[in-house]
């Protein structure tokens, strides 16, 4: 029987006025807008919304792994835990194809434009004259191919990384594939939002840091409303293919998390392995393996000297960037955003 399409159920608006003025910020020379979409109100490039719909109706294996999150919540770290798992600790193969390309990314393609790459050069340009585009343009021709359509061709199993929110994946992919979504204490992910920003200089933030959480807590920042990405995968936390998970908890006890990942996909294994992987992860080792740590880009010239993509990894650190006034105010937000649902971080138990 042939596959029956649904369309993508959600409308989109796009941003007008203050609103607009204020998430263009946050994208600097990269010539991209933002819409939101459907009832959450979700903040997306407009791109995206180009193959919404053939990830909606995207064809799942039983064997399809995905690891899910909100931006900046340990994801990488759970990708790189969760191929070791199923791969039989092949350390070698790991150290041998970067992360990237052993995971298809479901929404990369947005970042880019293609057809706005003329302009995306000039304004790269402007900020700084030697910018060689070569890069630039190799990346951009390699976006315009959405992870769907690759997807189609990639053997069993496939590892996919992605940080949309549930309702924008197949309505039954946890019926058929399984899902691990990591969740991280918004203060932290802010912070790691806002140096993440500052990495990429085609969406370098040209604010400070209290500016930034501004933005990010109002729904501003790319895939906001923050609360409502978790609370929808927090919502699904018992479905038997379902692993909800918090960088805190990871973090603390990794051995434990990795029993618990273990366990859910059938799976046990030696004390050895355990402190191998254990060792594999930690973050000083982390922070300097090419394979994960994406330093690659460097080269195309879009990285900022002073920023990495794998950063501190430590939880807390977002004591060094709000003061009394707006730690009282992030504590209210994430207090009212709480209020309806049984979702707790562990540092707020
Ligand atoms: P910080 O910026 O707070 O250091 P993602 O992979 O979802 O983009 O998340 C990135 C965050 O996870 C960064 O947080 C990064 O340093 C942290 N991280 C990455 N690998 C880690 C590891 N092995 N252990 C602990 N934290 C890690």
């Amino acid at each position: 029987m042939a596959e029956q399409i649904v369309p993508f159920p959600y409308s989109y608006s796009e941003l007008e006025g203050e609103d607009k003025e204020l998430v263009e910020k946050t994208i600097a020379a990269n010539p991209i807008e933002y819409v939101r979409v459907g009832p959450k109100g979700y903040l997306i490039f407009k791109p995206y919304l180009r193959d919404a719909e053939n990830v909606y109706n995207m064809p799942l294996r039983p064997s399809d792994v995905f690891v899910a999150s909100y931006q900046r919540s340990g994801t990488t770290m759970t990708q790189e835990l969760v191929w070791l798992l199923l791969n039989d600790f092949d350390y070698e193969k790991a150290k041998s194809i970067p992360l990237v390309a052993r995971y298809s990314f479901l929404e990369e393609f947005m970042f880019i434009d293609y057809e706005k790459r003329d302009i995306f050069i000039a304004n790269m340009k402007k900020t700084d004259p030697n910018f060689d585009p070569s890069n630039l343009l190799k990346i951009a021709e390699m976006f315009k191919i959405p992870a769907t359509k690759k997807l189609a061709k990639t053997p069993s199993p496939r590892f996919i990384k992605t940080h949309l929110p549930m309702s924008f994946l197949p309505p039954k992919v946890l019926e058929t594939a399984k899902v691990v979504y990591i969740a991280r204490e918004p203060k932290d992910v802010a912070v790691s939002c806002y140096h993440h920003s500052l990495l990429f200089k085609m969406q370098q933030f040209s604010g400070g840091f209290k500016e930034f959480w501004n933005l990010f807590h109002k729904g501003l920042f790319s895939l906001t409303p923050f609360f409502e990405h978790l609370k929808e995968a927090w919502n699904l936390r018992h479905h038997p293919n379902m692993l909800f998970l918090f960088y805190e908890d990871v973090t603390k006890d990794m051995p434990a998390a990795i029993r618990r990942i273990g366990e859910f996909f059938g799976k046990t294994f030696t004390k050895e392995q355990i402190a191998g992987l254990c060792d594999h992860l930690n973050i000083k080792n982390f922070k300097n393996n090419k394979s994960v740590n994406n330093e690659e880009l460097r080269d195309t010239g879009m990285f900022d000297a002073n920023e990495t993509f794998i950063r501190k990894g430590k939880s807390g650190g977002w004591r060094d960037y709000f003061d009394e006034e707006m730690t009282q105010q992030a504590e209210k937000w994430i207090a009212d955003n709480l209020r309806d649902t049984d979702l707790r971080f562990p540092t707020h138990k």
